[in-house]
């Protein structure tokens, strides 16, 4: 990763040996257990065929929950998070569900490390939590890891307590804002064409923005 990207993967690290998933409300559930329910798989399904897609990049894995339910119907599947700590709980909740085909992969060397020809990359819960500068990184090296009709499916948040950036002051789960225009903007930057760009308004709290995108034109 390059020394000069504003980068708080460092914190997530820390957040991470903290126990982030185990004391986190929306993930412990009431017997202490981890939130095991995911629809990810067909909320990619509403944008593509997911049964058609060979190699899979999940950005942001935590202990694959959402790979849980996307490796069953994929060839193979590379999860990214920024610890081998949270990597390892995600190898050992998805061989336990028995899924195989996963590989994790390090946020720090995602790009020697992520192969190319990607079906699909998905993303969800997790830009709204990088610094602005560690997405953008991701949406622009994204385009070389694609196969010529891969395709993108993020999810970016616009909440209405969120703030432009994350701060790198102490560890804490920041809710960094992307509005339509930024995600178009940045979208257009990669050189990659946006398929669609769905707004799904969550009552009380803002919109999130789901982003549908790739190289081939539509
Ligand atoms: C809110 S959790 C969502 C996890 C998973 N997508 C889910 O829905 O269950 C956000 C995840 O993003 C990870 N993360 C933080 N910074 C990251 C980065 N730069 N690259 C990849 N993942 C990162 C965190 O460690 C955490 O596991």
């Amino acid at each position: 990763m390059e020394q000069s990207l504003k980068s708080n993967v460092e914190m997530w690290k820390i957040l991470q040996e903290r126990d982030y998933f185990a004391t986190h409300p929306c993930y412990r559930q009431e017997d202490g257990s981890l939130l095991t329910k995911a629809s990810d798989d067909q909320i990619i399904e509403r944008f593509m065929d997911l049964a058609a897609k060979k190699r899979v990049a999940v950005i942001g894995c935590g202990y694959g929950r959402d790979v849980a339910v996307i490796a069953p119907k994929v060839g193979h599947v590379w999860g990214i998070d920024v610890s081998e700590l949270i990597l390892g709980k995600a190898v050992a909740y998805l061989r336990e569900r028995g899924c195989d085909n996963f590989t994790p992969v390090l946020a720090e060397r995602w790009k020697e490390d992520l192969p190319g020809g990607l079906d699909l990359v998905y993303s969800c819960i997790v830009f709204q939590h990088l610094t602005r500068e560690l997405v953008r990184d991701y949406i622009l090296n994204i385009p070389g890891k694609l196969a010529p009709h891969g395709e993108v499916l993020c999810q970016f948040a616009d909440m209405e307590y969120g703030t432009r950036d994350a701060g790198l002051e102490h560890p804490h789960e920041p809710s960094v804002r992307w509005n339509r225009q930024d995600i178009e903007a940045l979208v257009a930057e990669s050189g990659l064409n946006l398929y669609a760009l769905e707004r799904q308004p969550i009552e009380g709290h803002g919109d999130w923005w789901w982003a549908h995108f790739g190289p081939a034109a539509r």
